[in-house]
């Protein structure tokens, strides 16, 4: 590895994660002494040249190519062109015959996703990337659903290591080092279907690999708390407790969403407890979960693009997703290829 940002510095390895004690407190290190008169002021100083380190290796936007053109016989969605999407049935359930659709539109995602994820490695622009999703999807007979939509200029979201989602593919080659969320949407026979993950590139050093580990574990943990006729906030319950064994931070501003005939449904699934996510689940209910992870604060803020969205603490983030289906016992992965 290259640019170690994430690492850790010998003197703070035995730094527990997450919060530090305050002043009067005794110290993490176990010498019974005052934090303010221990490690606090070691502390303080790793954390500001990590600060420093962090601001030096921050990811910069790059250029971004022209729109991809998609040929004329595949259908697409109402947004394409004006950018705004319609409204749908709003019905949160699926027909029978809308989730053999949307089991086609799931699968295929998931088939494009592995492919391009067997490309991440270092030198590879992230705009390469979007070619080589662009491409397949229209080969599937599928509309990048990402392409135009509320004026979104590409057909993949590549959220390279700080960057939490929705990143722009551009001409920044990825690096020995980075971690690199692709996010891939397609529309096909009028549904859409929604996943991704987070790819090690090169050599990724082990807090980063931890990260992505336990981020998985966060999805497949909401996943299992899915259950007929509970409410939607057990998702995130159960995502934030295991998180927060960690000590890593939940973003909160951005939430797993009910898709169908349209990308984003009125119905939000927070990856954070939130008491007021009452909405319970019912079978046949298809909506998304894909809890974005970060090693330090869960505050984001966002680029000028006005789409890339970054940690304050420019730390990483990682995540997973998978579209999924309630049913009679608990739900069913459709963004999964057998
Ligand atoms: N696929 C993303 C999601 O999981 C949404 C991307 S919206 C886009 O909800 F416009 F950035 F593509
Ligand atoms: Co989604
Ligand atoms: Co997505």
């Amino acid at each position: 590895m290259k640019t170690d940002a994430a690492a850790a510095t010998p003197s703070d390895s035995r730094r527990p994660p997450g919060k530090l004690p305050r002043p009067n407190e005794a110290c993490w290190c176990g010498s019974g002494k005052k934090y303010k008169k221990c490690h606090q002021d070691d502390d303080a100083e790793f954390a500001k040249q990590e600060r420093v380190q962090l601001e030096a290796h921050r990811v910069r936007p790059g250029r971004v190519s022209p729109r991809r053109p998609v040929p004329e016989h595949i259908a697409r969605p109402d947004y394409w062109e004006t950018g705004v999407p319609g409204r749908g049935t709003g019905r949160l359930g699926r027909t029978d015959e809308e989730l053999v659709r949307m089991r086609r539109a799931c699968r295929e995602a998931a088939r494009i996703l592995r492919l391009a994820g067997e490309l991440v490695k270092p030198g590879v622009t992230t705009d390469e990337l979007d070619a080589y999703v662009h491409e397949l999807t229209i080969q599937a007979g599928g509309y990048p659903s990402p392409l135009g939509y509320r004026g979104f200029p590409k057909s993949l979201c590549t959220s390279v290591n700080e960057v939490i989602c929705h990143g722009i593919p551009d001409d920044r080659p990825l690096e020995d080092g980075d971690i690199v969320n692709l996010d891939v949407t397609i529309f096909l026979d009028g549904m859409h279907g929604d996943t991704n993950a987070t790819f090690l590139c090169g050599e990724v050093d082990e807090r980063s690999r931890q990260l992505v580990r336990v981020t998985h574990e966060c999805m497949m943990k909401g996943i299992e708390a899915v259950k007929p006729n509970r409410p939607v906030s057990d998702i995130g319950r159960a995502i934030e407790q295991h998180a927060e064994q960690y000590g890593y931070g939940v973003v909160r501003a951005y939430c797993g969403h009910g898709i169908g005939d349209v990308f984003h449904s009125g119905l939000q699934i927070p990856h954070f407890f939130d008491a007021k996510s009452n909405t319970r689940m019912l079978p046949g209910m298809t909506f998304t979960i894909e809890p974005m992870i970060a090693l330090g604060t869960h505050e984001e803020t966002t680029w000028d693009d006005d789409w890339t969205a970054v940690t304050r603490d420019l730390k990483r983030a990682a995540q997973f997703e998978h579209t999924i289906v309630v049913n009679d016992v608990g739900s069913e992965i459709l963004t999964r290829e057998a």
